[in-house]
Protein backbone atom coordinates (compact mmCIF):
# COMPACT_ATOMS: atom_id res chain seq x y z
CA UNK A 1 0.00 0.00 0.00
CA UNK A 2 3.16 2.41 0.77
CA UNK A 3 4.22 2.74 -2.88
CA UNK A 4 0.21 4.05 -3.27
CA UNK A 5 0.84 6.60 -0.75
CA UNK A 6 0.92 10.26 -2.26
CA UNK A 7 1.10 8.99 -5.82
CA UNK A 8 -0.95 10.49 -8.41
CA UNK A 9 -1.62 7.57 -10.87
CA UNK A 10 -4.33 5.21 -9.52
CA UNK A 11 -2.83 2.27 -12.42
CA UNK A 12 -5.85 1.50 -15.06
CA UNK A 13 -9.29 2.58 -14.90
CA UNK A 14 -10.66 0.97 -11.78
CA UNK A 15 -13.98 -0.73 -11.74
CA UNK A 16 -15.10 1.31 -8.99
CA UNK A 17 -19.06 0.47 -7.21
CA UNK A 18 -20.00 3.84 -5.70
CA UNK A 19 -23.00 3.52 -3.96
CA UNK A 20 -26.95 5.15 -4.73
CA UNK A 21 -26.80 7.70 -1.93
CA UNK A 22 -22.98 8.45 -3.24
CA UNK A 23 -24.90 9.10 -6.85
CA UNK A 24 -27.77 11.26 -5.22
CA UNK A 25 -25.43 13.74 -3.70
CA UNK A 26 -22.37 14.01 -6.29
CA UNK A 27 -24.81 14.72 -9.19
CA UNK A 28 -27.58 16.56 -6.74
CA UNK A 29 -30.23 14.38 -7.26
CA UNK A 30 -34.11 15.06 -6.29
CA UNK A 31 -36.77 12.47 -6.80
CA UNK A 32 -38.46 14.19 -9.81
CA UNK A 33 -34.80 13.29 -11.37
CA UNK A 34 -35.70 9.44 -11.37
CA UNK A 35 -39.36 9.49 -12.86
CA UNK A 36 -37.65 9.07 -16.60
CA UNK A 37 -35.11 7.36 -18.06
CA UNK A 38 -31.99 7.26 -16.90
CA UNK A 39 -28.41 6.31 -18.22
CA UNK A 40 -25.02 5.27 -16.01
CA UNK A 41 -22.65 6.14 -18.24
CA UNK A 42 -20.10 4.73 -17.40
CA UNK A 43 -21.82 2.34 -14.81
CA UNK A 44 -18.75 0.13 -13.57
CA UNK A 45 -19.97 -1.58 -10.12
CA UNK A 46 -22.22 1.01 -9.06
CA UNK A 47 -25.51 0.20 -7.90
CA UNK A 48 -27.11 3.34 -8.88
CA UNK A 49 -28.95 1.13 -11.79
CA UNK A 50 -30.70 -1.34 -9.56
CA UNK A 51 -31.38 1.46 -6.97
CA UNK A 52 -32.98 4.21 -9.13
CA UNK A 53 -34.87 0.82 -10.89
CA UNK A 54 -36.62 0.56 -7.37
CA UNK A 55 -37.61 4.19 -6.89
CA UNK A 56 -39.54 4.06 -10.26
CA UNK A 57 -36.88 5.49 -12.61
CA UNK A 58 -36.32 3.18 -16.26
CA UNK A 59 -32.54 2.95 -15.46
CA UNK A 60 -29.56 1.77 -17.76
CA UNK A 61 -25.82 1.44 -17.51
CA UNK A 62 -23.09 1.22 -19.93
CA UNK A 63 -19.72 0.16 -19.29
CA UNK A 64 -17.24 -1.62 -21.98
CA UNK A 65 -16.35 -4.10 -18.86
CA UNK A 66 -19.81 -5.23 -19.47
CA UNK A 67 -18.85 -7.19 -22.60
CA UNK A 68 -17.03 -9.83 -19.65
CA UNK A 69 -19.12 -12.48 -18.92
CA UNK A 70 -20.99 -11.70 -15.26
CA UNK A 71 -19.04 -14.14 -13.50
CA UNK A 72 -15.96 -12.92 -14.28
CA UNK A 73 -17.13 -9.36 -13.83
CA UNK A 74 -18.38 -9.67 -10.30
CA UNK A 75 -14.83 -11.84 -9.61
CA UNK A 76 -12.43 -8.63 -10.72
CA UNK A 77 -14.77 -6.45 -8.54
CA UNK A 78 -13.81 -7.58 -5.66
CA UNK A 79 -10.22 -7.06 -6.56
CA UNK A 80 -11.10 -3.94 -7.78
CA UNK A 81 -13.05 -3.17 -4.52
CA UNK A 82 -9.72 -3.84 -2.96
CA UNK A 83 -7.44 -1.74 -5.09
CA UNK A 84 -9.61 1.17 -4.38
CA UNK A 85 -9.81 0.86 -1.49
CA UNK A 86 -6.44 1.06 -0.52
CA UNK A 87 -5.76 3.98 -2.71
CA UNK A 88 -8.14 5.72 -0.42
CA UNK A 89 -6.11 4.73 2.10
CA UNK A 90 -3.34 4.81 1.30
CA UNK A 91 -4.31 8.91 0.45
CA UNK A 92 -6.30 8.98 3.20
CA UNK A 93 -5.77 13.17 3.75
CA UNK A 94 -7.20 13.70 0.39
CA UNK A 95 -10.41 13.15 1.51
CA UNK A 96 -13.03 14.35 2.92
CA UNK A 97 -14.72 11.97 5.19
CA UNK A 98 -17.72 13.41 6.62
CA UNK A 99 -19.86 11.07 3.97
CA UNK A 100 -18.31 7.84 4.73
CA UNK A 101 -16.77 8.21 8.35
CA UNK A 102 -13.51 6.57 7.45
CA UNK A 103 -11.76 4.43 5.25
CA UNK A 104 -13.28 1.10 6.88
CA UNK A 105 -16.72 2.38 6.49
CA UNK A 106 -16.19 3.52 2.70
CA UNK A 107 -14.82 0.13 2.09
CA UNK A 108 -18.37 -1.74 3.54
CA UNK A 109 -19.95 0.94 1.38
CA UNK A 110 -19.03 0.36 -1.31
CA UNK A 111 -18.99 -3.75 -0.85
CA UNK A 112 -22.24 -3.40 -0.41
CA UNK A 113 -23.39 -0.98 -3.75
CA UNK A 114 -20.91 -3.96 -5.73
CA UNK A 115 -22.99 -7.22 -3.88
CA UNK A 116 -26.25 -4.59 -5.44
CA UNK A 117 -25.11 -4.22 -8.83
CA UNK A 118 -23.95 -8.05 -8.77
CA UNK A 119 -27.57 -9.01 -8.20
CA UNK A 120 -29.04 -6.79 -10.23
CA UNK A 121 -26.85 -7.88 -13.40
CA UNK A 122 -27.72 -11.82 -12.68
CA UNK A 123 -31.45 -10.79 -12.34
CA UNK A 124 -31.13 -8.08 -15.25
CA UNK A 125 -28.46 -8.33 -17.86
CA UNK A 126 -29.93 -6.15 -20.22
CA UNK A 127 -30.24 -3.06 -18.49
CA UNK A 128 -26.07 -3.55 -18.51
CA UNK A 129 -25.19 -2.48 -22.18
CA UNK A 130 -21.46 -3.02 -23.00
CA UNK A 131 -19.74 0.14 -25.26
CA UNK A 132 -17.39 2.30 -24.76
CA UNK A 133 -17.57 6.64 -25.25
CA UNK A 134 -17.73 8.41 -27.56
CA UNK A 135 -19.54 5.97 -29.36
CA UNK A 136 -22.64 5.11 -27.64
CA UNK A 137 -25.50 2.60 -29.18
CA UNK A 138 -28.15 4.63 -28.27
CA UNK A 139 -30.49 7.05 -30.27
CA UNK A 140 -30.63 10.92 -30.11
CA UNK A 141 -32.67 11.66 -27.24
CA UNK A 142 -32.60 8.04 -25.76
CA UNK A 143 -32.90 9.17 -21.78
CA UNK A 144 -33.95 12.17 -19.39
CA UNK A 145 -30.63 11.97 -17.73
CA UNK A 146 -27.03 10.64 -17.98
CA UNK A 147 -25.26 10.70 -15.03
CA UNK A 148 -21.19 10.32 -15.84
CA UNK A 149 -18.78 10.07 -12.75
CA UNK A 150 -15.21 9.09 -12.45
CA UNK A 151 -14.45 8.62 -15.66
CA UNK A 152 -13.83 12.17 -17.54
CA UNK A 153 -11.13 14.15 -15.50
CA UNK A 154 -11.25 11.68 -13.60
CA UNK A 155 -8.64 10.32 -15.33
CA UNK A 156 -7.31 13.38 -17.42
CA UNK A 157 -3.79 12.21 -17.69
CA UNK A 158 -4.89 9.42 -20.49
CA UNK A 159 -8.22 10.83 -21.78
CA UNK A 160 -7.41 14.24 -23.56
CA UNK A 161 -9.49 17.63 -24.34
CA UNK A 162 -10.91 15.84 -27.90
CA UNK A 163 -11.74 12.46 -26.40
CA UNK A 164 -13.30 14.56 -23.10
CA UNK A 165 -15.30 17.37 -25.61
CA UNK A 166 -16.41 13.85 -28.27
CA UNK A 167 -17.68 11.66 -25.15
CA UNK A 168 -19.39 14.78 -23.65
CA UNK A 169 -21.15 15.73 -26.71
CA UNK A 170 -22.02 12.05 -27.52
CA UNK A 171 -23.63 11.89 -23.94
CA UNK A 172 -25.55 15.44 -24.71
CA UNK A 173 -27.02 13.59 -27.88
CA UNK A 174 -28.50 10.82 -26.16
CA UNK A 175 -29.34 12.43 -23.47
CA UNK A 176 -31.85 15.83 -22.63
CA UNK A 177 -29.88 16.42 -19.47
CA UNK A 178 -25.87 15.25 -18.29
CA UNK A 179 -24.28 15.45 -15.06
CA UNK A 180 -20.65 14.59 -14.83
CA UNK A 181 -18.63 14.53 -11.67
CA UNK A 182 -15.72 15.00 -10.80
CA UNK A 183 -14.59 18.07 -12.30
CA UNK A 184 -10.77 16.85 -10.79
CA UNK A 185 -8.51 14.26 -11.59
CA UNK A 186 -7.57 11.06 -9.45
CA UNK A 187 -5.26 12.99 -7.25
CA UNK A 188 -7.59 15.83 -6.31
CA UNK A 189 -6.09 18.45 -9.15
CA UNK A 190 -8.33 20.68 -10.38
CA UNK A 191 -8.33 21.21 -14.71
CA UNK A 192 -9.59 24.65 -15.43
CA UNK A 193 -7.76 24.19 -18.79
CA UNK A 194 -9.72 20.97 -19.83
CA UNK A 195 -12.84 22.41 -18.06
CA UNK A 196 -12.56 25.98 -20.28
CA UNK A 197 -11.92 23.90 -23.65
CA UNK A 198 -14.23 21.35 -23.52
CA UNK A 199 -17.44 24.16 -22.48
CA UNK A 200 -16.03 26.63 -25.29
CA UNK A 201 -16.59 23.01 -27.69
CA UNK A 202 -19.69 22.64 -26.36
CA UNK A 203 -21.03 26.26 -26.66
CA UNK A 204 -19.62 25.94 -30.71
CA UNK A 205 -21.50 22.43 -30.75
CA UNK A 206 -24.69 24.19 -29.47
CA UNK A 207 -24.63 22.52 -26.20
CA UNK A 208 -25.22 24.37 -22.86
CA UNK A 209 -22.84 23.86 -20.35
CA UNK A 210 -22.88 24.85 -16.75
CA UNK A 211 -20.88 24.10 -13.46
CA UNK A 212 -22.92 23.54 -9.93
CA UNK A 213 -22.42 23.22 -7.02
CA UNK A 214 -23.33 19.82 -5.26
CA UNK A 215 -23.61 18.65 -1.68
CA UNK A 216 -21.08 16.05 -1.80
CA UNK A 217 -17.15 16.61 -1.32
CA UNK A 218 -14.73 13.34 -0.70
CA UNK A 219 -11.68 14.16 -3.05
CA UNK A 220 -10.75 17.30 -1.32
CA UNK A 221 -12.03 20.50 -3.46
CA UNK A 222 -14.62 18.11 -5.56
CA UNK A 223 -17.57 19.86 -4.61
CA UNK A 224 -19.14 20.46 -8.35
CA UNK A 225 -20.49 19.07 -10.90
CA UNK A 226 -20.90 19.80 -15.13
CA UNK A 227 -24.15 20.38 -15.99
CA UNK A 228 -24.75 19.66 -19.56
CA UNK A 229 -28.62 20.70 -21.28
CA UNK A 230 -31.72 22.71 -19.91
CA UNK A 231 -30.32 24.36 -16.62
CA UNK A 232 -33.15 25.67 -14.07
CA UNK A 233 -32.76 28.69 -12.48
CA UNK A 234 -31.61 28.52 -9.06
CA UNK A 235 -28.82 30.01 -6.42
CA UNK A 236 -25.73 27.42 -6.50
CA UNK A 237 -25.29 27.77 -9.94
CA UNK A 238 -21.67 29.53 -10.79
CA UNK A 239 -21.96 29.53 -14.23
CA UNK A 240 -18.81 28.68 -15.20
CA UNK A 241 -20.02 27.67 -18.64
CA UNK A 242 -20.02 29.06 -21.94
CA UNK A 243 -23.66 29.41 -23.01
CA UNK A 244 -23.88 28.09 -26.43
CA UNK A 245 -25.45 30.10 -29.00
CA UNK A 246 -28.95 29.50 -28.72
CA UNK A 247 -28.57 27.12 -26.07
CA UNK A 248 -30.09 24.44 -27.57
CA UNK A 249 -29.61 20.84 -27.20
CA UNK A 250 -29.12 18.39 -29.93
CA UNK A 251 -32.20 16.81 -30.53
C1 LIG B 1 -13.88 4.72 -11.67
S1 LIG B 1 -15.05 3.73 -12.56
C2 LIG B 1 -16.56 4.62 -12.31
C3 LIG B 1 -17.75 3.70 -12.25
C4 LIG B 1 -19.00 4.31 -11.60
N1 LIG B 1 -19.44 5.48 -12.31
C5 LIG B 1 -18.73 4.66 -10.16
O1 LIG B 1 -18.63 5.84 -9.85
O2 LIG B 1 -18.62 3.75 -9.33
C6 LIG B 1 -14.56 4.11 -14.23
C7 LIG B 1 -15.23 3.22 -15.25
O3 LIG B 1 -14.99 3.76 -16.56
C8 LIG B 1 -15.03 2.67 -17.45
N2 LIG B 1 -14.46 3.09 -18.74
C9 LIG B 1 -13.17 3.09 -19.14
N3 LIG B 1 -13.09 3.57 -20.40
C10 LIG B 1 -14.34 3.88 -20.80
C11 LIG B 1 -14.90 4.43 -22.00
N4 LIG B 1 -14.15 4.76 -23.06
N5 LIG B 1 -16.23 4.61 -22.05
C12 LIG B 1 -17.01 4.30 -21.00
N6 LIG B 1 -16.54 3.78 -19.84
C13 LIG B 1 -15.22 3.58 -19.74
C14 LIG B 1 -14.25 1.61 -16.73
O4 LIG B 1 -14.52 0.32 -17.26
C15 LIG B 1 -14.74 1.79 -15.29
O5 LIG B 1 -15.78 0.91 -14.97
Amino acid sequence: MSELRGATDIGDFLVSARSFDEYRAMFALTDADLRGRALDCPGGGASFTAAARVRGADAFAVDPVYASPPRELVARLDAELARGSAWATANAERYVWGFHGDPAAHARLRAESAAAFARHLAEHPGHHVAAALPDLPFGDGAFDLVLSSHLLFTYADRLDARFHAAALREMARVGAEVRVYPLVDQAGRALPDLLASVVAELGDAGVRAEVEDVPYEFQRGARSMLRLGPVPPRTGVRGAGAPAAGGRMPA
